[in-house]
């Protein structure tokens, strides 16, 4: 962080919108999302499985293209620099994936695989190569006998350590994290995410961390973004949303993840009530057809959002704090 009181804004995506045309008609996965990330900030996206949370990882590495908004990276706005140059978004932006087996090329040794973007961005070679290789598993906490392994001689949380000491390999300021502790046991989850702290705290790392455990995004995470149908809900600090939630749809998601029991962690993807699609999403609040609190004119207009103290919501009736 620098000298100023305030962390600057490191990441500001504003009205970001994607479509997919299918053919079953055109559906929107990302609606109109706004949100920013300060320097040395984690934000965590929440939200249950198919509300658009990698396709917003997807868009903001320009690995797909988004239909309209602004990707504004330390005041550039990539899409419009992409656009103009013909090329992909740079390297401002890193991502960890969820699953290490399918992201890292099982033909390539480690050494291999943490040089190519070296060799690309940074245009290193022979021994500064080879000592930077060293020093970016040794980051992750792998010793340089690893480096003539192959991906499948390594344990999964091992796996996740050599894509993170990838992502790093690229100097980003921010990594995108989908989802990158859900493949492994949950012993090696929490040496994962000590690994992702620490690392944040050592080189003054922005993360975007999506993830359906919301004991981990209270580990990680200063500030959340709940998704709900391609639209954020509710945002705000960790404390907002989790204590003193103001969208129904957040307190459905509290309520049915006991952070204690790693077992049930994943009942987020599965919530009660009919999940709409989002080919054909609901006219007015999404949330509305599952919500108890929905009067009629849920079902008719969108919720304008409210902002109290930097918290976010939108919701005609939201949740007072008395009622908690
Ligand atoms: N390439 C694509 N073509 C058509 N539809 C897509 C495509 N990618 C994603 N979708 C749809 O967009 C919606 C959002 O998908 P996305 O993968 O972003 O969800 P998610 O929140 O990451 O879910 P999960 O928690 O299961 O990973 C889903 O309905 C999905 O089916
Ligand atoms: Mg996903």
């Amino acid at each position: 962080m620098s000298h100023l009181d305030q962390p600057a804004d490191l990441l500001v995506v504003n009205k970001l919108h994607k479509t997919f045309t299918t053919k079953n008609g055109v559906m929107t996965a990302i609606d109109n999302l706004s949100f920013d990330v300060k320097a040395g900030e984690t934000v965590a996206l929440v939200g249950e499985s198919g509300c658009g949370k990698s396709t917003v990882a997807t868009c903001l590495l320009g690995l797909q293209s988004s239909d309209s908004g602004e990707i504004v990276v330390e005041g550039r706005n990539l899409l419009a620099d992409s656009k103009a140059q013909g090329k992909s978004l740079g390297r401002d932006l890193g991502i960890v994936f969820q699953n290490p087996y399918a992201s890292l090329n099982p033909k390539m040794k480690i050494k291999a695989i943490i040089a190519e973007p070296l060799k690309t961005a940074f245009r290193l070679r022979g021994v500064e190569l080879q000592q930077r290789i060293i020093e970016l598993l040794a980051h992750v906490g792998l010793g340089e006998e690893h480096m003539d392994r192959y991906p499948h001689e390594f344990s999964g949380g091992q796996r996740q350590r050599i894509a993170i000491a990838r992502a790093l390999a690229m100097e980003s300021k921010l990594l995108i994290l989908d989802e990158p502790t859900a493949a492994l046991d949950v012993s090696v989850q929490a040496q994962v995410l000590q690994l992702l702290k620490q690392l944040q705290s050592e080189n003054g790392l922005s993360y975007l961390f999506i993830s359906h455990d919301l004991a981990t995004v209270e580990f990680l995470a200063q500030r959340v973004l709940v998704m709900y149908l391609g639209r954020i809900v509710e945002a705000g600090t960790v404390a907002q949303v989790f204590k003193s939630p103001r969208h129904p749809y957040t307190r459905t998601l509290l309520d049915s993840v006991p952070s204690i029991d790693p077992a049930r962690r994943d009942e987020l993807k599965t919530l009660g009530g009919e999940i709409p699609s989002p080919l054909n999403r609901p006219v007015g609040c999404h949330f509305a057809p599952r919500c108890p609190r929905a009067s009629d004119r849920c079902h008719k207009d969108v919720p304008q959002e409210i902002t109290e103290q930097g918290h976010r919501f939108s919701c005609h009736h939201p949740i007072n704090a008395a009622e908690e």
